[in-house]
C-alpha cells in the first residue's frame, strides 16, 4: 500500500458533535480547493507555521470544517510505525474549541506518533499533550529555534 493510500485510509471522513449545534468534520479536500489556498495564506504568516507546504505531499490535507465553514487544516503523513500530523492551523477565531485536539485524537487513535514543537509553542504542547503524547529529552535545532519532541507509544 502506498503512503498516498494509507493517509486516505486514515482520514477520509470523520465527523465530531460538539454540542447541539456544532458538528466539526475532518475531510480530506483538494489541494486546488480555493478555501484552503485562503487558509494556507493565513497560516503561512503564522509564526509557528511558516512555509507550510514546502515538501509536503498536498493530496494529504484534511480539511477541518466547523458547521460546515473550513476553518484549519493538517498534512497527516505515515512515518516510520507511526503518524505525523504535519503542519497544522486552525483559523485565529475558532481556536480553543477543542477542533485541534479532536482531530489529533482520531488520528493517534490506537496510534504511535511523534510531533516536533517548538519551546515557546504553548498551544500546541498542551494539545500533544492533552492528547497521550510526552515531552521527550531528544530535541533538534532549526536555525535559532529549539523543537522538542513529543511522542505517544
Ligand atoms: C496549536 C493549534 C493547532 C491548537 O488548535 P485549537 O483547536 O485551538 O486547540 P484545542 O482547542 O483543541 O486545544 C487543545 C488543548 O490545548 C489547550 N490550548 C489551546 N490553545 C492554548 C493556548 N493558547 N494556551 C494554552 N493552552 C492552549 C486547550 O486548553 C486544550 O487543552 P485541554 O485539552 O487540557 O483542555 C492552534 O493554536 C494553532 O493553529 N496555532 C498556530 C499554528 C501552530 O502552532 N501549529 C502547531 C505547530 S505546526
Amino acid at each position: 500500500m502506498s503512503m498516498r493510500d494509507l493517509i486516505k485510509d486514515i482520514m477520509v471522513s470523520l465527523e465530531t458533535k460538539v454540542d447541539d449545534t456544532t458538528i466539526i468534520l475532518f475531510k480530506k479536500i483538494g489541494f486546488g480547493d480555493i478555501r484552503f489556498n485562503t487558509l494556507v495564506n493565513e497560516a503561512k504568516s503564522d509564526k509557528f507555521i511558516g512555509d507550510v507546504l514546502h515538501e509536503r505531499d498536498p493530496k494529504s490535507v484534511t480539511g477541518f470544517f466547523y458547521n460546515d465553514i473550513l476553518v484549519g487544516f493538517a498534512i497527516p503523513r505515515k512515518e516510520g510505525d507511526g503518524y505525523r500530523t504535519g503542519p497544522i492551523f486552525v483559523k485565529s477565531e475558532y481556536r480553543n474549541k477543542g477542533i485541534a485536539k479532536a482531530f489529533v485524537k482520531q488520528l493517534f487513535d490506537n496510534k504511535k506518533g511523534n510531533a516536533y514543537i517548538e519551546e515557546n509553542n504553548i498551544a500546541s504542547q498542551r494539545l500533544f499533550l492533552s492528547c497521550g503524547f510526552t515531552k521527550q529529552s531528544k530535541s533538534i535545532k532549526d536555525g535559532n529555534i529549539i523543537l522538542f519532541l513529543y511522542s505517544k507509544k
